[in-house]
């Protein structure tokens, strides 16, 4: 719950990494359902803490794309739901969007713990990221740099050829046999903290392409090789039997086997060390290639900016060059990554913007801000009507009508922007499936 100003009145999330954990990953029924059990109470939830009742709210924000088709219906449905009842207008949301647009939310302070940008000889960060700035989106589904000129304007330089980097922090947690429960970056990071980031020489992604584009596979790759060697095969599996994942039968004790059975108190000291540097040094060469890309993107960005007609929105025509970086999605919530982007926007004098670690991760907050400022420039609909929404059909066999299949305009597949010229790489989700017209100039 979100006001004009950047007030957040109250907010509420509910999670499924402990799902995903158990299963291996992201299983589109098993999330569909989580979102489906949670919907409501959450609503209910950020509604109560934010002291506000549905027919106040000016409009309702939501997530249409880019996701799981199935996950976003259930959010779709339930914001058309809101909005029909209290006769308000809905507010369509790309999802990387609002993982940008949430630098500008101005927000409580964070802890001095949290706020290592303040700690450096940084430039005095503004307290929003006016436009145009740079962003960097890291994420689990996505990687981009990206020139933000203004709301629903953005120019790619540079995506993700194939895994994002969040994704290869997960498989890494998996593959190092890491309680994933709170999620596997968070346990990655906070396994390296313990290891030595030189101790192993992956190589930095695409040092011979001068593009900006990110690739992961191969990193995830070479630490896979390098746990094999050093750890054994079967290194991720111990932990996945106690988790009662995949096709283990959690009820059966018997199958219980973990490194504190398997191995003696002094090779298990071994093995962690190991793991703890293996980590860091993934950590190290992945966080590399960010600020290699971050650093040619400075430079692609305000050539863009440069040329005739492509600096800012119509208001701020005289401000073409950055006014700072901003590194946004989940990844972005890892204190490494927020400490070594910041020598990087040191080295360009531009102030770093990176929202607080909460508001990184997927969270309620991003879409209503980004909601908002859309709402601002009249990229709203109206509420449905009663009509336009069908009632729920009960179905006890199938699953997949356990959700109303309503006429809701959905884009899985939805470009930020546009991609500039420079950036050649074939986005892997682009040859594969149909693609929505980008951002950029859709008007609703
Ligand atoms: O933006 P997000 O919450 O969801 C997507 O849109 O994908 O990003 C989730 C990703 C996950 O892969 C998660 O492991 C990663 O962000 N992540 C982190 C950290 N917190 C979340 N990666 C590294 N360090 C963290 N502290
Ligand atoms: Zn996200």
């Amino acid at each position: 719950m979100v006001t004009g100003d950047g007030t957040v009145l109250g907010e509420a999330i509910a999670k499924q990494d402990e799902i995903h954990a158990k299963w291996g990953g992201v299983v589109p029924n098993l999330a569909r359902e989580a979102h489906e059990d949670a919907i409501d109470s959450v609503v209910s939830q950020a509604l109560a803490n934010a002291g506000v009742d549905a027919k106040d709210l000016s409009a309702v924000a939501v997530t249409v794309g880019p996701g799981l088709s199935m996950c976003l219906r259930v959010g779709v449905v339930k914001a058309q739901q809101v909005c029909q009842e209290n006769d308000i207008p809905i507010i369509p949301v790309h999802h990387m969007e609002a993982h940008a647009l949430v630098a500008r939310v101005r927000g409580e302070e964070e802890d001095s713990e949290d706020d290592s940008e303040t700690s450096s000889s940084a430039p005095v960060s503004p307290t929003i990221a006016p436009f145009p700035f740079l962003a960097l989106l890291v994420s689990g589904g996505h990687n981009q740099l990206l020139v933000a000129r203004s709301v629903g304007e953005y120019t790619i330089l540079g995506s993700a050829l194939d895994d994002a980097l969040g994704e290869a922090y997960d498989k890494t947690a998996r593959l190092l046999g890491l309680d994933v429960g709170g999620g596997g970056g968070p346990a990655l990071e906070s396994l390296a903290t313990n290891g030595d980031p030189k101790s192993y020489r992956f190589p930095v992604p695409l040092r011979k392409r001068k593009d900006c584009d990110f690739s992961y596979a191969g990193l995830k790759t070479a630490v896979r090789l390098a746990i094999e060697r050093d750890l054994g095969k079967d290194s991720s599996d111990a932990f996945t039997k106690v988790q009662g994942g995949g096709e283990t039968d959690e009820d059966d004790s018997s199958q219980e086997s973990s490194e504190d059975t398997l191995y003696s108190p002094e090779e298990q000291t071994r093995r962690n060390q190991i793991k703890a540097n293996i980590a860091a040094s993934f950590q190290f060469a992945a966080i590399a290639h960010l600020e290699e890309r971050t650093r040619r993107a400075v430079g692609w960005a305000r050539e863009t900016l440069m040329e005739p007609g492509n600096g800012a929105n119509s208001q701020t025509e005289d401000e073409v060059d950055l006014t700072c970086i901003v590194v946004a999605g989940g990844v972005a919530a890892n204190a490494t990554v927020r400490e070594r982007l910041l020598q990087v926007a040191n080295e360009f004098n531009l102030p770093l913007i990176t929202p607080q670690p909460k508001w990184c991760t997927d969270n309620g907050v991003m879409v209503a801000w980004a909601g908002l400022e859309r709402f601002r420039l009249g990229l709203a609909e109206e509420a449905p009507t009663a009509a336009q929404i069908q009632e729920p059909k009960a179905s006890d066999d199938d699953d997949t009508d356990r959700v109303p299949r309503r006429d809701v305009p959905l884009l899985p597949r939805w470009p930020l922007g546009v991609k500039d010229i420079r950036a050649t790489g074939d986005v892997k989700s682009s040859k594969t499936a149909r693609v929505a017209p980008p951002l950029q100039g859709v008007k609703r």
